[in-house]
C-alpha cells in the first residue's frame, strides 16, 4: 500500500467523527443523549421541493454531463432573481455566478484557487473549520483574525498586521456567523471592502445561514457595498434555507474575473451537480418558502435560553443561525465542561475550541435537535443541565 500524501498530516481529526464516535457508543450502551452537536436541519425538505424533483429527474436532458461554463443556467437565472428579491443585488446570471456543490466545495476550492505556499488567508477565530484546513494544506499562512465578543464578534480590522494584510489574497467572513450567531451589519462590509480594495484582496463572504433569522431580522451582504464586485465572492447555499443539507447545492457570486479561477479550477475537477438537483434548487429560491421550520428554530432557541438562564447561566439569545454560543459558565475549559455536560447530564454540546484557539471558553449548541416537536428536547436538556448543577460547579 503505498503511502499517503504528506499534506494529509496537517489535517486535525474531523471534530464531528470523534463526537459522533463518542455519541454511538453512548447510543449503543442504552443512554438518551440530546445531541446540540451537529448543524444539520432534522426537519426533512418541503414537500413541495421534493414533488419539483420528482419532476425534473424525468426530463432526459438533465440526466447528461451539463456542459456549461458555469451551471444550470435555469439555476443561474432563478439565483440572481433570488438575489435581487433578497438582497437588492444585481448580478449577470451569464458571468457572475456559479454553480458549487455545496458552498464547502466552493470554499474549499476557492483557496486551491487562489493561493500559492507563503500567500496569506485571514480566517474568522473562531470559524468554520474548512477556510483554515484548505489554506494549511496548500501552504498558505493562515492569519486568524480574532472575533471577541466585546466587539460583537466582527474582526477589528486595524488589528491586522500589515505584512499579512500585503500578503493575503483570501479574507473570509461568516455571518450569520458558525460558530458565534453573530450578525454583521453593512457598515462592516463597507469597511472591509475598503480594506481588501487597499490590499488586494479578495473578501469572501459566507452567507450559508443568510435566510436562517429570526425576529424580522435580514441580514446585509458584502455585494451591496457599492463597487465591491471586483473584491467580493460571496457564498450561498440551498443547505439551510430548505434543508437540503444532502442535496449539494449552492453558488457562488462576485465580478466575472474574481470567479474565474475557482470556475477553471472546477472544470478540471468535477462536471457539475445533478442537473435535476439544479432545476429543483431553481424551483426552490424561485417558490421554496421554509417558515415552519423557521418558526420551529425560533421556539427551541427562546426554550433553551430560558430554560439555561433560569438555570442560572446566562447564554445570548441568536438573532440568526441555528446556534447558541455561550461562554462555559465554570473554571472549566471548553472540553472539560462539554465532557462533563455529556457524562452527566446526556446533553452533548461542541467545546468551542473545535472552531479555533479562540473558540477556547465557549461551546456551541445546535437548535437542530433530531425528534424534537416542538421545544420539549431542548426544555429537557436545560433541565438536566440545572438538575445535575453543571452551571454552578466551579
Ligand atoms: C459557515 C458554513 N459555511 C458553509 C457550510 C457548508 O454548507 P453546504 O456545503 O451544505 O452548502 C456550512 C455547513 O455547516 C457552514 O456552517
Amino acid at each position: 500500500m503505498p503511502s499517503r500524501a504528506k499534506r494529509l498530516e496537517k489535517i486535525p481529526p474531523y471534530l464531528f467523527a470523534e463526537i459522533a464516535r463518542i455519541k454511538a457508543e453512548m447510543r449503543a450502551r442504552g443512554e438518551d443523549i440530546i445531541d446540540l452537536g451537529i448543524g444539520d436541519p432534522d426537519q426533512p425538505t418541503p414537500a413541495p421541493i421534493v414533488t419539483a424533483m420528482q419532476q425534473a429527474v424525468t426530463h432526459p436532458a438533465t440526466h447528461r454531463y451539463d456542459e456549461s461554463a458555469r451551471g444550470w443556467q435555469t439555476f443561474l437565472d432563478a439565483a440572481a432573481r433570488w438575489l435581487r428579491r433578497e438582497f437588492s443585488v444585481e448580478v449577470d446570471p451569464k458571468s457572475e455566478i456559479l454553480e458549487v456543490i455545496g458552498s464547502k466545495e466552493g470554499l474549499a476550492h476557492l483557496i486551491w484557487a487562489y493561493c500559492d505556499p507563503g500567500d496569506a488567508v485571514i480566517v474568522p477565530d473562531p470559524g468554520y473549520p474548512v477556510y483554515r484546513i484548505q489554506a494549511d494544506l496548500c501552504d498558505a499562512t493562515v492569519y486568524d483574525a480574532r472575533l471577541k465578543e466585546e466587539n460583537g464578534f466582527l474582526p477589528v480590522l486595524e488589528d491586522i498586521p500589515v505584512e499579512i494584510a500585503k500578503k493575503a489574497k483570501l479574507f473570509f467572513t461568516c455571518y450569520p456567523g458558525n460558530p458565534t450567531g453573530a450578525v454583521a451589519p453593512k457598515e462592516f462590509y463597507e469597511d472591509a471592502v475598503r480594506f481588501c480594495r487597499d490590499y488586494d484582496i479578495l473578501l469572501v463572504g459566507d452567507l450559508a445561514y443568510a435566510m436562517v433569522t429570526y425576529d424580522g431580522y435580514r441580514c446585509a451582504s458584502p455585494l451591496q457595498v457599492e463597487g465591491a464586485k471586483e473584491h467580493v465572492i460571496e457564498f450561498h447555499s440551498l443547505s439551510k434555507p430548505f434543508n437540503m443539507t444532502g442535496w449539494r447545492i449552492g453558488f457562488a457570486c462576485g465580478g466575472a474575473d474574481a470567479l474565474a479561477p475557482l470556475s477553471r479550477l472546477k472544470d478540471n475537477i468535477d462536471s457539475k451537480q445533478f442537473a435535476a438537483i439544479a432545476e429543483t434548487a431553481a424551483w426552490a429560491l424561485d417558490h421554496g418558502e421554509n417558515r415552519a421550520t423557521l418558526e420551529l428554530y425560533q421556539r427551541r432557541r427562546d426554550v433553551l435560553v430560558r430554560g439555561l438562564k433560569e438555570a442560572g447561566w446566562d447564554v445570548p439569545t441568536p438573532r440568526a443561525t441555528f446556534y447558541v454560543w455561550a461562554r462555559v459558565p465554570t473554571s472549566e475549559t471548553s472540553a472539560e465542561f462539554a465532557r462533563r455536560l455529556l457524562g452527566e447530564a446526556k446533553v452533548l454540546v461542541i467545546p468551542g475550541n473545535g472552531y479555533g484557539p479562540g473558540g477556547e471558553g465557549y461551546v456551541r449548541m445546535s437548535l437542530t435537535v433530531s425528534g424534537d416537536v416542538a421545544g420539549e428536547r431542548l426544555e429537557e436538556a436545560a433541565r438536566r443541565i440545572a438538575a445535575v448543577g453543571a452551571v454552578a460547579r466551579a
